[in-house]
């Protein structure tokens, strides 16, 4: 067992609005020695981190273990799901050295959502039937010879956006042809899986556990349309809200008994020691509620309202679940909701515009109860703050009321500028449909 020196030096790896979120949380932990960044370049972590000066990529490894090494990093906290399916975790744990984030075995979950069907039916884990196909011509038969119109996935990792949810057989066709033969998202779509549609309401539940016990975290809901009134493309989500009206405590225990235990289970069984974030997409069916999928690591957004919301030390929950103690953390949250809303380039997601000036940050950020986390921004070289992705800030705003938020997240928005900008208006304020 490594010995837990009462301060620590933290390496978080990654710079979107979900890292920056989860850099504020950091650095507010009495526990925090220096926290590292490998994304000095975005504007709101860089003022609460140092700078690792050393190239971060899985080919050269070598250079971040010995940058840990010197650095007396005792925890690494991997933030995205491509270092984590890469095997970054795997190579940075040592005796002394901690990882939140799982296994590559693990990142399987996500990055694999063939082999992520396969575990969860064996599981009997309740998630949409689904086969899987690596010959587009079968995958074409398949979709054809279905009676209503099936989701079509790549199995790979595609940045959230490789999932079609057809209106026609034919669109699931051109589906399964832009997967597997126009290869629009590479070798992720080497593999499609094709699965029935279904309906109800979809929730995010994030876990964190240390490969036996499991902490739930308040239920968020996420959107992932591009545009108001749930049209347009997948994104990778255009905000969220927490806590989520949908989930009651007994449906909660359900999805804990039927769904998070015997996942974990499964992994302990595959001989996956899994410590980290086990993020379950979830459709609350008439039939109950089924996966969509799942993510091994915190939601973006949903982890901007959540790391808003948590009044605990995110170190020793991280911690706890690096060590096997997760059972003993005690885990406080503020009760007030909060709403994450995302301004997003023009032209995401297709083709996001980048190095447009934005005006407006510090004003909005001055309103009390909300922050703005920086995603797809960077400075330029006068230093002003310019557009650098497609979706470029998430600003959180917390009230008594979920309504109250969602007022004061807007108010925020609208002081915030730049050429293009797009956001949904109708985040947290979706009807539900029935159930
Ligand atoms: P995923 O990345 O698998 O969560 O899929 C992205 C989005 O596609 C989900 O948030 C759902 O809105 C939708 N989706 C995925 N699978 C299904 C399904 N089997 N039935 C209906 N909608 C789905
Ligand atoms: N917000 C969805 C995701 O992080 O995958």
């Amino acid at each position: 067992m490594p010995t837990q020196p009462s301060r620590i030096n933290v390496l978080l790896v990654g710079g979107g609005g979900r890292e920056h979120a989860l850099a504020a949380a950091i650095a507010r932990s009495p526990r925090l020695g220096t926290l590292y960044t490998t994304h000095p370049q975005n504007p709101g972590i860089a003022p609460l981190a140092t700078a690792v000066d050393v190239p971060v990529s899985a080919k050269a490894m070598y250079r971040l273990e010995q940058f840990c090494d010197h650095q007396q990093i005792g925890l690494v906290v991997i933030g995205p799901e491509d270092p984590l399916a890469e095997g970054f975790a795997d190579k940075l744990t040592t005796p002394d050295r901690h990882v939140f984030g799982p296994v590559q075995a693990g990142a399987m979950l996500e990055a694999d959502k063939a082999w992520c069907k396969s575990l969860l039916r064996e599981a009997m884990v309740p998630t949409a039937d689904g086969r899987e196909f690596t010959d587009p011509d079968a995958a074409l038969a398949y979709t054809a010879s279905r009676s209503e119109p099936p989701v079509v996935k790549a199995a790979g990792l595609a940045a959230g956006k490789g999932v079609f949810v057809p209106a026609s057989t034919a669109e699931a066709c051109d589906a399964v042809r832009k997967i597997m033969v126009q290869r629009i998202f590479g070798d992720a779509g080497r593999k499609v899986i094709i699965e029935e549609r279904l309906t109800g309401r979809e929730v995010s539940v994030l876990a964190i556990t240390d490969g036996r016990n499991i902490l739930i975290l308040p239920p968020c809901q996420d959107h992932k349309r591009l545009r108001d009134g749930d049209i347009g493309p997948n994104t990778g989500g255009m905000g969220a809200f927490c806590p989520s009206d949908a989930i009651d405590a007994a449906t909660m225990s359900r999805i804990e008994r039927d769904i998070l235990v015997p996942t974990v289970d499964a992994l302990k069984r595959e001989g996956i020691d899994y410590r980290g974030v086990l993020y379950a997409g979830l459709m609350l069916t008439p039939g109950g509620p089924k996966v969509l999928e799942y993510n091994v690591r915190f939601g973006d957004p949903e982890c901007q309202p959540l790391m808003t919301r948590l009044r605990s030390d995110i170190l020793e929950l991280m911690l706890g679940a690096c060590t096997r103690t997760l059972d003993q953390v005690e885990v406080e949250w503020d009760p007030r909701p909060a709403v994450c809303v995302v301004i997003a380039s023009e032209g995401y997601p297709e083709n996001p515009r980048k190095g447009v000036p934005i005006r407006g940050i510090e004003q909005a950020e001055a309103l009390h109860d909300v922050t703005v986390f920086h995603a797809g921004t960077t400075r330029d070289s006068q230093g002003q703050i310019v557009t650098a992705g497609g979706r470029v800030l998430s600003v959180v705003a917390q009230g008594e009321t979920m309504a109250d938020a969602r007022t004061l997240a807007y108010r925020a928005c609208d002081m915030i500028h730049f050429e293009g900008a797009q956001c949904r208006r109708d985040i947290a304020a979706i009807p539900a449909p029935p159930a």
